[in-house]
């Protein structure tokens, strides 16, 4: 059997698939619904943990990560069932990493402790910006006080705690990322995911994007600029740049997300959810309905979701496991990624790309420099093709 430390890990995702209002940037699968049976839907979040054990039995879970949507509008009470089921379905690992995605509206803050009480261990707020006019452009329901509210409850729940800001807004200067990033950084999180603001198609963005009606998005230099300033204000503060967007101390980077960029094991649970996972040493994708009511209803009609989609051949494999891995600042395994293609990298483009310094080579290790953070997919391109 394959053991996790070869691939990165186990863990389970929840993606709880329901928000107040659907903002204008976001193409995740969220949906806006009147009324939710939060009772129906713990049940049918239980049975596909069922199924999900039958096919995993033995694994030790290292992280649970409730995303979304907005998983910080589910009941208390469903988090604490699912997270006792997994205890019961699983092993779980010492040091097991709970995080919530959490709105910071005051709501949802005032349910951080009985969020906590449910077991969570590490809150991921979606602060997005640090004031009102950003923030309602942007279409959030809170307001930056609102935000710092959150924080100071946060604070007082759980040790571990990060947050997301969108940077490269409408109107957004260098000077006033840099003045909202450093007053971030004094709110004491262990952790950060700066997000250059990605206009996606089929969004309100989006749209107004194509009829020209988006103004005052910042140009590709001045965005480059702003991740070159980010990474260099963060690591002025101690918060590493362990993967493109995502900053933290040491010690304190997002496990449940190093299991994806390490292409571990993980499980996907929950509308539109995927998952990896090897079984009889084969790797498999998972994929399970996007629509909550189509989800619902094949869970309820077939007692689970999952449906294992396709065997992930090695090379393609390799071919994953580099375009995840390159985003860290750990790197590639150049053995790792040989023993799946059967075949070592092209060296050639190898050392074409350290000498355009956008890629460094040390021993058995890859890793992609500042300026090959910017265009990672060209380099991927370069070297999968
Ligand atoms: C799917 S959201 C879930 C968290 C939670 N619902 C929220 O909005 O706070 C995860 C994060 O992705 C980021 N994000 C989503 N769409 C984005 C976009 N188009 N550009 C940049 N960041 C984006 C936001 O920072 C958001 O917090
Ligand atoms: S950004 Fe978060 S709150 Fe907004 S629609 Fe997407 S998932 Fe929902």
């Amino acid at each position: 059997m394959t053991e996790d430390w070869q691939n990165g890990g186990f863990g389970i995702y929840i993606h709880w698939p329901f928000c107040l209002s659907k903002c204008p940037y976001c193409d995740f699968n969220s949906h806006v619904r009147n009324t939710i049976d939060h009772s129906v839907w713990k049940t049918a979040l239980l049975y596909e943990l069922q199924h999900a054990a039958t096919l995993t039995p033995g694994r030790t879970v290292q992280s649970i990560y409730f995303g979304g949507g907005t998983p910080s509008l589910m009941e208390p009470d469903t988090i604490n069932a699912i997270i006792n089921e997994i205890t019961k379905l699983w092993h779980i690992g010492n040091n097991v990493e709970i995080t919530l995605e959490a709105n910071p509206t005051s709501v949802e803050a005032t349910k951080f402790s009985n969020f906590k009480a449910a077991g969570v261990n590490r809150v991921s707020m979606g602060v997005q910006a640090l004031n009102d006019i950003d923030l309602k452009r942007l279409g959030r329901l809170h307001t930056a006080k609102e935000a710092m509210q959150a924080f100071d409850i946060a604070h007082k729940n759980f040790e571990r705690i990060s947050f997301d800001l969108i940077y490269a807004r409408q109107d957004q200067t260098l000077d006033s990322w840099v003045s909202e990033l450093k007053f971030a950084l004094t709110q004491a999180a262990d952790h950060l995911s700066l997000y250059q603001l990605t206009i996606e198609n089929g969004t309100r963005f989006g749209e107004l994007y194509d009829l020209g009606n988006l103004k005052g998005l910042p140009d590709d230099n001045l965005a480059a600029d702003m991740y070159a300033t980010t990474q260099e204000i963060c690591a002025d503060a101690g918060l590493n740049a362990y993967e493109i967007s995502n900053y933290a101390k040491e010690g304190a980077e997002s496990r449940h997300n190093m299991i994806y960029w390490r292409y571990g094991d993980y499980i996907g649970i929950g509308p539109g959810a995927h998952g990896r996972i090897t079984l009889d040493g084969k790797k498999q994708a998972t994929i399970t309905p996007s629509l909550p009511e189509a989800w619902l209803q094949r869970v309820q009609s077939n007692g689970h979701s999952l449906q294992l989609n396709e065997i992930i051949s090695k090379p393609e494999q390799a071919e994953e496991y580099l375009m995840m891995s390159l985003r860290l600042s750990e790197g590639t395994s150049l053995s790792r990624f040989q023993s799946l293609y059967s075949a070592p990298m092209n060296q050639i483009k190898i050392n074409a790309l350290v000498e355009q310094k956008l890629l460094t080579c040390t021993n058995d290790t890859l890793i992609a420099t500042k300026a090959g953070r910017m265009i990672l997919n060209a380099i991927l391109k370069e070297l999968l093709t």
